[in-house]
């Protein structure tokens, strides 16, 4: 992999590689862009096959953080940082869950002192060198100088943005605030979707959610969330998931709610399919059964084959609402509460993403190119004049 010719061409300004032998980490902050602010956007402690997927992973997220700040109008640019899961800490991988794993006190202790807690067994060594790691990682996110700002996603905790935060300020979703209650974000980032779901509806000349059949695929966090909102507005709901409880839970509490294959859920006869579940859904087979005439979801990185997908939705009249304008309103939930908001204020900035879409369809529409480009030239655009 040739580092700088990589970074051209994704456009990133800093990549730093952060080794500690003492705790272990070993990390990558990709800063990609400060055009607009500090970079904000996530940790990821997963286990990479290889440093080269941890390098590119880290690359791509950073960059879809600029896009998704950018469009949504926030003073941030995009980064992210990725820490090497070690086979060893694994053990000691909290709840993630409920994404409010903790770790005791005890074991703040051991770090500090550099001893383990009395009675430790494997866990506690593990959990302790987990909590090293993230008290280290926040020694060289101190030393950016802001550049860039951390907290949760995928594999971290509210414990481990607590060892970071020991040791800089640049860091949010820590134990206590609105960001550590994966509910609450999740619920943000569900509002933000049915707000866009409703959004492409009037776009389409729909004006009522009432009887409209809606196939929600992920019945997760946000999906569940999402389902909420979509069958107090009247929707008829058509579910799937993996996890047969998931389903059991949602056929349960939505009337009328009806199940369908999750593996041909984007098949349904629907108005509107609502991918919750996992990214590239959205592929050159998929896309020539789709029945609906608005994709809207909450999963990130839905088109796998861009070019070929967009185009072929665009073709058949499909409404495509872009995924990082749609299921943004987990950062913006993280950019306002570290401006000082309250939840009240977080859910009015959430509603803003109506009319951003509102934006991005006007723009496809006016110069015919896809909503997916329009969405990408917008953000392009603030990046270009801060
Ligand atoms: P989650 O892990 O709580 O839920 C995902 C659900 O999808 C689970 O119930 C899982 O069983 C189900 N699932 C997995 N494979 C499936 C399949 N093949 N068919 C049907 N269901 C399947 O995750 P969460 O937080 O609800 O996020 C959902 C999506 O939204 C993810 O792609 C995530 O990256 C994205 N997202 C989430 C945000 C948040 O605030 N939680 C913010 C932005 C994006």
């Amino acid at each position: 992999m040739l580092l700088w010719q990589e970074m051209e061409r994704e456009g990133l300004e800093e990549l730093v590689f952060c080794h500690d032998p003492h705790s272990g980490l070993r990390a990558v902050i990709a800063i990609h862009s400060t055009v607009l602010g500090p970079a904000l956007g996530g940790c990821r402690y997963w286990a990479y096959a290889s440093e080269e997927e941890a390098v590119r992973d880290a690359i791509k997220l950073a960059k879809g953080m600029t896009y998704k700040n950018a469009v949504s109008n926030l003073p941030y640019g995009g980064g992210k940082a990725v820490v090497w899961e070690l086979p060893s800490a694994k053990a000691a991988k909290p709840d993630t869950d409920s994404g409010n794993g903790r770790h005791t006190a005890e074991d703040s202790i051991a770090v500090e002192s550099g001893v383990e807690p009395s009675g430790s067994n494997n866990l506690n060594r593990n959990v302790s060198q987990r909590a090293h790691i993230f008290r280290t990682l926040g020694r060289f996110l101190e030393r950016l100088n802001g550049r860039y700002v951390t907290g949760l996603d995928l594999g971290t905790t509210a414990a481990d943005m607590d060892q970071i935060r020991l040791e800089t300020t640049y860091v949010t979703d820590t134990t206590g605030s609105l960001g550590a209650q994966n509910d609450f974000t999740a619920e943000m980032t569900a509002y933000g979707v049915y707000t866009g779901i409703v959004t492409s509806l009037h776009h389409q000349g729909v004006t009522s959610l009432q009887s409209i059949p809606v196939a929600v695929q992920g019945l997760g966090k946000v999906g569940h969330a999402l389902c909420r909102h979509l069958h107090a507005a009247g929707a008829r709901l058509i579910v799937a998931d993996v996890v047969p409880e998931r389903v059991q839970r949602a056929l349960v509490q939505f009337s009328g709610a009806t199940l369908a294959d999750p593996a041909h859920i984007h098949a349904a006869d629907c108005k509107v399919f609502a991918p919750c579940a996992l990214g590239g859904v959205l592929t050159p087979a998929t896309v020539e059964e789709l029945r609906c005439s608005i994709v809207a979801g909450a999963a990130n990185n839905q088109l796998s084959h861009r070019e070929r997908v967009v185009r072929r939705m665009q073709a058949r009249g499909i409404l495509y609402a872009p995924d990082y304008v749609l299921n943004a309103g987990g950062i913006i939930s993280t950019a306002y509460e570290l401006e000082g908001a309250g939840p009240d204020q977080i859910r009015q900035r959430v509603a803003e993403i109506a009319g951003t879409l509102t934006q991005v369809y006007q723009r496809a529409d006016a110069s015919g190119i896809s909503t997916a480009d329009a969405a990408d030239r917008m953000a392009e655009a603030r990046l270009a004049q801060p």
